[in-house]
């Protein structure tokens, strides 16, 4: 598939290393190239590009910004160049502010979601959760001792998820689709339940998974 990328940080690059690895093609969006351009001479057959470029290039886009510039970057990528596309959200409402005794915080309330807030706006665009509840060293094809971790996913497209799900398989993952854009709610505050180990024992290297 042709995928946009739009952020510049270490889980864009992430992404668009299994991208990459999986014989996708990658465009990756930023507002600073200069940032990514030893990243770039390394992957050359990865071209970065303005956001706007990269979410129009891309027949899957995936949102990898800081998530008080989520919305911001949406509307710099442009709602036309978003609509009707699968959106992988992989980002969360981390507050700027410091964490409490490792636990972060959010500039969202459990009432309401940034991806809600984000797919209210960008109404056309098919926003799926997912990659946000995993350390960006551990989302492709991730090797632990307990076997294939979970991801956990949500959204209102089908066909959207339908994709995404076969990505995350590519990427090693087994998927647990948690419903429509509200459990959202519940799967952004994984990533606060993920880091405390980080901040506290300065342990990064684990992942969820769903036993039934
Ligand atoms: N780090 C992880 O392991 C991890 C794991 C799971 C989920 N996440 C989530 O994934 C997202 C990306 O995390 P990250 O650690 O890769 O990087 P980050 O430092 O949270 O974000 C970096 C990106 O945010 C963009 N950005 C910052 N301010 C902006 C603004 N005002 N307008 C538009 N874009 C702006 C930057 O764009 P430019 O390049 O244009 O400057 C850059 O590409 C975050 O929401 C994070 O919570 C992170």
């Amino acid at each position: 598939m042709k995928v946009g990328i739009l952020g510049a940080g270490a889980v864009a690059k992430a992404l668009a290393g299994g991208f990459l690895k999986h014989g996708h093609d990658v465009t990756l969006g930023t507002r600073t190239p200069a940032k990514v351009a030893e990243w770039a001479a390394q992957n050359a057959n990865a071209k970065v590009a303005s956001f706007a470029d990269a979410a129009r290039f891309g027949e899957l886009v995936v949102l990898a910004v800081k998530g008080t510039a989520a919305a911001d970057a949406l509307r710099a990528a442009g709602a036309a160049n978003l609509a009707g596309k699968p959106v992988i959200d992989a980002t969360n409402p981390i507050a700027d502010a410091p964490p409490a005794n490792g636990v972060l915080k959010y500039f969202t309330t459990l009432d309401e979601s940034l991806m809600e807030r984000l797919q209210r706006e960008f109404a056309d665009a098919r926003l799926v959760k997912a990659f946000n509840s995993v350390g960006n060293a551990s989302m492709v094809n991730p090797q632990f001792p307990g076997g294939k971790p979970t991801m956990f996913i949500c959204g209102n497209d089908e066909a959207a998820k339908k994709t995404v799900v076969g990505i995350l398989d590519q990427f090693g993952w087994e998927t647990a689709d948690m419903g429509k854009v509200e459990a959202a709610r519940a799967i952004e505050p994984l990533c606060m339940l993920w880091c405390i180990p980080g901040f506290l024992r300065n342990d990064w290297v684990h992942a969820f998974k769903l036993l039934a």
